[in-house]
């Protein structure tokens, strides 16, 4: 049988047939091609990882093998595997992700943590993510702290889309804006922690190739890399209430740069913290 891809079928390869040809085609460009194989077709068969064992002699058919087809065709092609598989863990969530999203980052939940930092569990505290994407942050903030008032903006209409429906599973409380950073918020809201991991890469800077696959505007604060950060941080003093916290996600060799923005900026207790591994990568300062 042929299918619509033009690729003739064979009725007797079985799941175990398709393990084994996935993960030597993987091999070229995937460190884990065991791992990748099994969450491909775990995503194109709606199988998880245990029946992926048990029905190992399975025969595939046509449309299994063509949307098989169709993942690995993308990964082969360097689509991240995130995108491929259309979800991502983030901070112990199981988050969907699409092309219009940054992929959220296990950096990012230093970020994460260091915000939930001397938040108690039933404090009533009001957060903020800014340039929240898939939601990430402000879902693992809102699943950690469950009375905590969380508010989110996103200036990318499909992006914030993304974060709605991760949102609607995750925690309906999150209250999603569209806009540029403080724009969409009532002035008269205060609160308790500002967080951003906001786009900080400068336009020329070499990993960007590597990056193609995600939203340049996800990724590309300006010319210097500093300009986002240094808006976000420009108006986060005033959103702040007394002793509130701002966190700010950046590059590896911005910080003594962000740290002086906060210091210009008025903010007490300026710091930057490491990643896991070991480059600065949050800085953060308490507004007087
Ligand atoms: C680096 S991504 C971070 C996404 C998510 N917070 C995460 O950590 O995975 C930066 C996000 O900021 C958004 N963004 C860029 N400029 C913005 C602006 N002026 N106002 C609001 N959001 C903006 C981008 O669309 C993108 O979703």
């Amino acid at each position: 049988m042929t299918s619509d891809s033009g690729v003739t079928h064979n009725p007797s390869r079985s799941l175990r047939d398709w393990q084994y040809a996935l993960r030597d085609q993987l091999r070229a460009l995937s460190d884990q091609p065991e791992q990748e194989t099994r969450w491909l077709l775990a995503a194109a068969l709606g199988l998880d990882g245990a029946a992926l064992l048990r029905d190992a002699l399975m025969p595939i058919s046509a449309e299994e093998e063509a949307r098989i087809t169709v993942l690995l065709t993308q990964r082969l092609a360097g689509v991240p595997l995130a995108y491929c598989l259309g979800e991502w863990s983030f901070y112990g969530l199981d988050l969907c992700v699409a092309p219009a999203v940054l992929i959220p980052r296990p950096d990012t939940e230093t970020l994460v943590t260091l915000a939930l930092e001397g938040l108690a569990e039933n404090d009533a505290v009001r957060v903020l993510d800014l340039g929240t994407g898939s939601g990430a942050i402000a879902l693992a903030i809102a699943q950690a702290r469950p009375l905590a008032e969380v508010w989110a903006v996103e200036r990318s209409p499909a992006a914030l889309q993304v974060a709605r429906a991760n949102g609607a599973l995750l925690a309906p409380q999150v209250h999603w804006l569209e806009g540029d950073w403080y724009a969409p918020l009532d002035s008269a809201l205060r609160f308790n922690r500002i967080v951003a991991n906001p786009p900080y890469l400068a336009d020329n800077d070499s990993h960007l190739p590597d990056l193609r696959h995600e939203p340049w505007e996800a990724l590309v604060a300006g010319p210097s890399g500093l300009e986002c950060l240094e808006r976000i941080i420009a108006g986060a003093y005033e959103r702040l209430s007394l002793q509130g916290v701002l966190l700010l996600e950046h590059g590896p060799d911005q910080g003594k740069a962000v740290r002086g923005l906060l210091n210009n900026a008025g903010f007490g207790a300026v710091q930057t913290c490491r990643d896991l591994a070991g480059r600065e990568r949050v800085s953060s300062g308490i507004r007087n």
